[in-house]
């Protein structure tokens, strides 16, 4: 079994002081903010004594590479990112970085010579504060245009493209992001679980088999703001009356769903004009179903449109929806899963195939290149949670796992 490092816990703990705003008691550092630009900076420092060749592109991906004995060959990228959704954990995203940088330390201390090179990459704006999430990665494998960096906005109407100039960033060069598939060999990405399923069997490991995916909506529902005291109920054309019907249908389709795995969620909803002697006037809610099972979603979402579509008619209220998400459930490469199965075996540590509910960097590189997933367990299943936690000795055998993986890939 795997000693405690207590670099990796020290590292995860320097990591989370560097906030882009303090909300909670939990960590807020989001993309492109100049607390990100010093965590790249911290992260990449830590990258290079390793002596591991780093490079920022375009959108602000970091990479750190270890030259392989044959350089010409595919290389193996492992990685996952390190910014976080508001007032979230310290743990999301950050293994799956700080975590690779310590398993090639322990690889290189036990003298392995990667014939593939190995690739560590933190992964920019995993997280949606431009409404999607997954910026780095779909700048990597083709799926942003430069109009979607004008159009994508966060919460406070900044565009991603006004956000990368602000850290230095040139929007006009998202093409020279683009990934070549052929230079790939594979890429694992180490993550803790966000769920219950691992502590609930009490197993250290487990071995992603399928990743889910969001489909997700913005829908703008527009009455009509009147005095709250002088008009009569009968009068109404109320936004958030009707916004009130379209969660609990989302709560009500998803519960329903004949997969049992569906889920759906109302994360944002904005309201104007926001006074307490105004009916509210126009809604914007964001809606977010997933699931692994792609019919069971279609399901989901095409009953919650025709409510929506219902709701909006019949209270006179014009509707606006547009998607903002829309991917595909990434299955894992059997050869990753046989190679995590078998460094987990190695290890003496007891593992079981699992299915990811959140989505991840490697759900949208799984496009292009053969990806798999190793999770870690989380206490009681929390997550983009001030108080997610995964225990020193849980993050290790993590590492060690990942390690492990890394050697039967590169070798
Ligand atoms: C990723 O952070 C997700 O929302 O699944
Ligand atoms: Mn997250
Ligand atoms: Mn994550």
């Amino acid at each position: 079994m795997t000693a405690v490092d207590s670099d990796l816990h020290d590292r995860i703990e320097q990591l989370a002081q560097i906030q882009s705003e303090v909300l909670g008691t939990g960590v807020t550092r989001e993309v492109y903010t100049p607390a990100y630009s010093e965590a790249t900076e911290l992260v990449a420092g830590w990258m290079r004594e390793l002596d591991l060749q780093t490079r920022i592109d375009a959108v602000g991906n970091l990479y750190g590479r270890w030259q392989g004995e044959q350089p010409e060959l595919p290389l193996v990228l492992t990685g996952s990112h390190f910014d976080t959704t508001l007032d979230a954990g310290r743990f999301d995203g950050v293994l799956g970085v700080l975590g690779a940088i310590d398993a090639l330390r322990r690889l290189k201390a036990e003298g392995f010579r990667p014939r593939r090179s190995i690739e560590i990459v933190g992964f920019a704006g995993e997280e949606p504060r431009f409404g999607a999430g997954c910026i780095g990665s779909r700048a990597m494998v083709g799926a942003l245009s430069r109009d979607d960096l004008d159009r994508m906005r966060d919460r406070r109407g900044v565009s991603v493209a006004e956000a990368m100039r602000g850290v230095g960033l040139d929007p006009d060069r998202l093409g020279d992001a683009l990934l070549n598939a052929e230079d790939i060999h594979m890429l694992v990405e180490l993550h803790i679980e966000q769920g219950a399923v691992l502590e609930a069997d009490g197993l250290p490991i487990g071995v992603v088999e399928h990743i889910a995916a969001p489909h997700d909506f913005r829908v703008t529902l527009t009455g009509e703001p009147r005095h709250a005291g002088s008009t009569p109920m009968a009068m109404r054309r109320d936004a958030l009356a009707g916004a009130a019907e379209i969660v609990l249908a989302v709560e009500r389709l998803s519960r329903d769903s004949l997969s049992g795995t569906t889920v759906g969620t109302v994360g944002i909803l904005n309201l104007t004009p926001g006074a307490v002697n105004v009916i509210p006037g126009e809604v914007t809610m964001d809606i977010d179903i997933r699931d692994s099972d792609l019919a069971a979603r279609a399901q989901v979402t095409d009953a919650l449109l025709e409510t929506v579509a219902e709701v909006s008619q019949r209270r006179g209220l014009a509707l606006n929806v547009t998607t903002t998400t829309l991917d595909v459930p990434a299955a894992c490469d059997p050869r990753i899963v046989a190679a995590v199965r078998a460094a987990a075996v190695e290890l003496e540590l007891p593992s079981r195939g699992i299915v990811s509910g959140a989505y991840h960097d490697s759900m949208v590189l799984g496009a292009i290149v053969p990806i798999g997933m190793i999770f870690v367990p989380s206490v009681a299943g929390l997550s983009h949670h001030p108080d997610e936690y995964t225990a020193p000795e849980d993050l290790e055998h993590g590492v060690a796992v990942l390690a492990g993986t890394l050697k039967r890939l590169a070798a």
